[in-house]
C-alpha cells in the first residue's frame, strides 16, 4: 500500500489556509474559532470525499468512520492562540490519506479523528479527555477560557447539529503522528521517532488579590501589589523546585492577567497559570504541595488575597507495546538506523485515548525543535518520511 505523498502534502497546505496568519506558515485558529469551524467543515468534506462516514460529537470531535472495527487514525486541528502550520494538523491529514489510500486498495479500515481543543482553550486536551471519560461533560462545560468564556458557551453552537458521541468499541486502536516539537531527532538528523511514553502534567490558575491603587503617590511600604506577589512567587519555586526537580522536568508561567493593566495603577489582582509537567507522578505532587505553600507564603507576607482554580491534570502515560513494536519495525524499514525510541515531553490526544484503547505514537523533526510559534516547520521528505512509516505499520497490523 503505498500512500500518496503529493495529494497529502496539498491537503496538508490546505489546512494551513484556515487561520493562516501571514507571518511564515502560522496559523490562529483556536478551538472553536471561526477558522477552527471552516477548517472542520473542510476536513468532513475531504472524509465523506474518502468514503467515510461523517460523525461530528456533542464537543466538536469530528470523525470520520470507516464501516465495521477499524484502527483509528488521526489526532487533532485546532492551534494554539499562535500555533504552527502541523501541530496536530499533520497527524490528521496523514490519518485521512492512509484511510483513504486504504479504501483505495480495499483493505484494512482505518477511522480518522481531528479532536477538539487538544491545545487547551479550556482545559487540558478538552475534546479527547471528554470523549475518553477523562472528565466529565459537565465538569468542562463550567470550564473557562483566560476571556471568562465557558466551554458550554463554546461548543453550544456546534452542539446545536451534532450527532452523539462515538462508540470506542468499534476501533481496535489508536495511531498518532505528530512532530517531535523538541529539537532531539534534528539534532540527530534523524527522521522518525517512536513514543515510549508520554509526560503527566498539571495546569493550575492562581489569583493574587491585592489593593488597587495610585502608582505615583502609594508609597512602596504600603503596597499590596499583585504583580510583585506573582513575581515574588516565581523567584520562590525556582529555587524550591530545585530540590526536587529531575531534567526532563518542566513549569511555565504562561499566562498573566494584572487588572486592571494599567502604568500608573498599582496592581490590584493578577490571576496566572501555572503549569508543570514530568513523567513521575509522585514528583507531580510534591510540585504542587510547594506550588500552594509558596504561593501561600508569598500572599501572607504581602497582606494579599490568594486562591486557587481547579487543578486539571492527565498522569504520565506508556505506548501499547504491540504497536510500538509495528511502528519500530515500520521505521527501521523506512529509515534504517535513522529513528529512534523517545519520550514525548508534549502533551497528546494519545493519553486520553489511552484510558480506552491501545494507543501508539510517531514524531518527525521538527527544524531547530520549535513549535507553539509561527516558525514550526518540517523538511517535506520527512514528513513523507513519516507517512511512509504510518503506512507499513497499519498494513502490517492487518496483517498480524
Ligand atoms: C500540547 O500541545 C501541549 O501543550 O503539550
Ligand atoms: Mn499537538
Ligand atoms: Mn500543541
Ligand atoms: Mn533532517
Amino acid at each position: 500500500m503505498t500512500p500518496n505523498s503529493e495529494r497529502f502534502l496539498s491537503d496538508l497546505h490546505q489546512l494551513r489556509t484556515f487561520g493562516a496568519a501571514g507571518v511564515g506558515k502560522g496559523v490562529i485558529r483556536p478551538a472553536y474559532s471561526d477558522a477552527d469551524i471552516a477548517a472542520r467543515a473542510w476536513l468532513a468534506d475531504r472524509m465523506r470525499a474518502a468514503g467515510l462516514t461523517v460523525q461530528q460529537d456533542p464537543v466538536g470531535n469530528l470523525f470520520g468512520l470507516a464501516e465495521g472495527r477499524s484502527l483509528l487514525l488521526g489526532s487533532h486541528s485546532d492551534s494554539q492562540p499562535e500555533g504552527g502550520w502541523l501541530d496536530g494538523a499533520l497527524g490528521v491529514i496523514a490519518a485521512l490519506e492512509i484511510a483513504r489510500t486504504c479504501r483505495e486498495n480495499g483493505r484494512p479500515a482505518v477511522s480518522v479523528v481531528s479532536f477538539q481543543d487538544e491545545e487547551g482553550r479550556f482545559g487540558v486536551t478538552t475534546g479527547s479527555a471528554v470523549w475518553s471519560g477523562q472528565i466529565d461533560l459537565s465538569l468542562a462545560d463550567t470550564l473557562t477560557d483566560h476571556d471568562g468564556v465557558t466551554f458550554a458557551e463554546a461548543r453550544a453552537p456546534l452542539a446545536a447539529g451534532a450527532g452523539d458521541f462515538v462508540d470506542p468499541a468499534q476501533f481496535t486502536g489508536f495511531v498518532e503522528m505528530h512532530i517531535e516539537q523538541g529539537p532531539a531527532l534534528d539534532v540527530a538528523d534523524e527522521q522518525i521517532g517512536v513514543v515510549t511514553d508520554i509526560v503527566g502534567i498539571r495546569d493550575m490558575r492562581l489569583t493574587f488579590d491585592g489593593r488597587q491603587n495610585h502608582a505615583g503617590t502609594t508609597p512602596m511600604q504600603l503596597r499590596r501589589d499583585a504583580f510583585q506577589a506573582v513575581s515574588a512567587f516565581n523567584t520562590a519555586i525556582n529555587g524550591r523546585f530545585q530540590h526536587v526537580v529531575s531534567p526532563r522536568t518542566v513549569w511555565t508561567i504562561g499566562h498573566v492577567a494584572l487588572h486592571p493593566n494599567a502604568s500608573s495603577i498599582v496592581p490590584g489582582r493578577a490571576t496566572f497559570s501555572m503549569q508543570w509537567r514530568d513523567g513521575d507522578a509522585d514528583r507531580l505532587a510534591r510540585m504542587e504541595a510547594i506550588i500552594r505553600t509558596t504561593a501561600q507564603e508569598v500572599a501572607d507576607t504581602g497582606g494579599l488575597g490568594l486562591s486557587f482554580g481547579p487543578l486539571l491534570g492527565l498522569e504520565p502515560v506508556a505506548m501499547d507495546a504491540a504497536l510500538r513494536t509495528a511502528l519500530e519495525a515500520a521505521a527501521e524499514r523506512v529509515a534504517p538506523g535513522r529513528w529512534r525510541a523517545m519520550p514525548s515531553g508534549a502533551l497528546h490526544d494519545a493519553t486520553n485515548v489511552a484510558r480506552l484503547l491501545p494507543v501508539a505514537m510517531l514524531f518527525v523533526p521538527s527544524i531547530k525543535g520549535i513549535s507553539h510559534a509561527f516558525d514550526e516547520d518540517t523538511d517535506e521528505d520527512d514528513l513523507v518520511a513519516g507517512l511512509s512509516v504510518l503506512a507499513r505499520a497499519v498494513t502490517d497490523l492487518d496483517q498480524d
